[in-house]
């Protein structure tokens, strides 16, 4: 492993202003998105939609640092034969990749999951790293449904030590692990609630990581912020979340980390912005956090350009301008420079 390469990638991945864009849906997950815009989901309408945004020269040189890809995409060529990996670097932006295999049940754990994809890993990190893959992804998931137990430790321990275990094989491979440990916002909970278990899962991810061996100069993690469940009865204020996350940031983040990059979970898409430009206010560049703090959204970068493309060729260009926006006033969030009244200005 070299370290100082490693760490070359984390930080371009969270240089300020830029973040990562999430395109790394599964063939499941990308049909139901394609199923709101009424769009028949085939390799080839993925691969369009695709193009249109790695093709918006503006946000991917300007806003998106990383583009996160599904195994599909990452072996797929443009329409003119140019692959989308080229079209990513030649954008100025670095392809990265999801490598978790996705979840299953977790024996002895009822309703809590488990995320797969360790066997065959090395092999299939160089392959990806071959292609151009200089970061991955993998995703844990963690729901809370207080009333059942959930989350236990049982699903907490071995989530983080599946992500340790690949993190560890990542930096072997000479590619920056993305740490993912969702905590979903599905749930009827409270924020406090979900500070205190993301609290514990971030505990428990760094812990593993630690015994695993991996070097956090080499890593960006990729968290939920503290919120409150989707269909809780309160909702907490844009302050509220910001402060709280940045409290439960600093209490559980090694200052060795270059960065973190949030998931947008369900969020609306201002919503997402609104948080992550809060926190930077609070923390600032300049106020002594020691990580970077930016984006690193699927659906709150990716609604409004879906919707503004709806698989129409002739759409191309209002699904680029409104991809470009939404890339653009993330950019702004992530330096804590965002007003709402930036959103109507939208770009050209
Ligand atoms: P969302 O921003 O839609 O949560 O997606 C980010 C992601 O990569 C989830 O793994």
């Amino acid at each position: 492993m070299n370290l100082a390469d490693l760490n070359t990638i984390a930080r371009a991945m969270v240089a300020p202003g830029k973040g990562i864009l999430a395109a790394d849906e599964s063939s499941g997950t990308i049909k139901k998105r394609f199923d709101v815009i009424g769009v028949e989901s085939t390799e080839t309408s993925r691969r369009d939609y695709r193009e249109m945004m790695f093709r918006s020269k503006e946000a991917m040189s300007q806003y998106i640092s990383g583009v996160i890809l599904y195994d599909e995409t990452i072996w797929q060529n443009a329409a003119d034969g140019t692959p989308l990996v080229k079209l990513i670097e030649q954008a100025g932006s670095i392809p990265g990749i999801k490598v978790d295999e996705g979840t299953q049940p977790l024996p002895n754990c009822p309703g809590e999951l488990i995320t797969v994809g360790l066997d065959k890993l090395a092999e299939r990190l160089a392959k990806y790293y071959k292609q151009g893959a200089r970061f991955a992804k993998w995703r844990a998931v963690i729901d809370i449904d207080s009333a059942s137990g959930v989350p236990t430790h049982t699903a907490i321990m071995t989530n983080a030590h599946a992500l340790a275990r690949y993190a560890a094989l990542c930096q072997q491979a000479q590619i920056v692990p993305i740490v993912e440990p969702e905590v979903l916002m599905d749930g009827a909970h409270d924020i406090d609630t979900c500070y205190n278990v993301t609290e514990w899962v971030l505990k428990e991810t760094f812990q593993q990581l630690y015994f695993q061996r991996v070097a956090l100069e080499g890593m960006i993690l990729k968290p939920n912020m503290a919120i409150a469940g989707k269909k809780s009865a309160k909702k907490a204020g844009v302050e509220e979340v910001a402060e709280k996350t940045v409290k439960l940031l600093k209490s559980c983040v090694p200052s060795a980390v270059p960065g973190i990059a949030f998931l947008s979970g369900g969020q609306s898409d201002e919503e997402a912005t609104a948080h992550l430009d809060a926190m930077n206010k609070i923390g600032g560049l300049t106020s002594g956090l020691p990580w970077g703090l930016t984006f690193s959204y699927g659906r709150a970068l990716q609604a409004a350009p879906q919707k503004a493309w709806s698989g129409k060729a002739d759409n191309i260009a209002a699904g680029q301008a409104a991809f470009t926006h939404r890339a653009k006033m993330n950019s702004l969030a992530s330096k804590g420079e965002w007003t709402t009244a930036l959103e109507s200005k939208k770009a050209a």
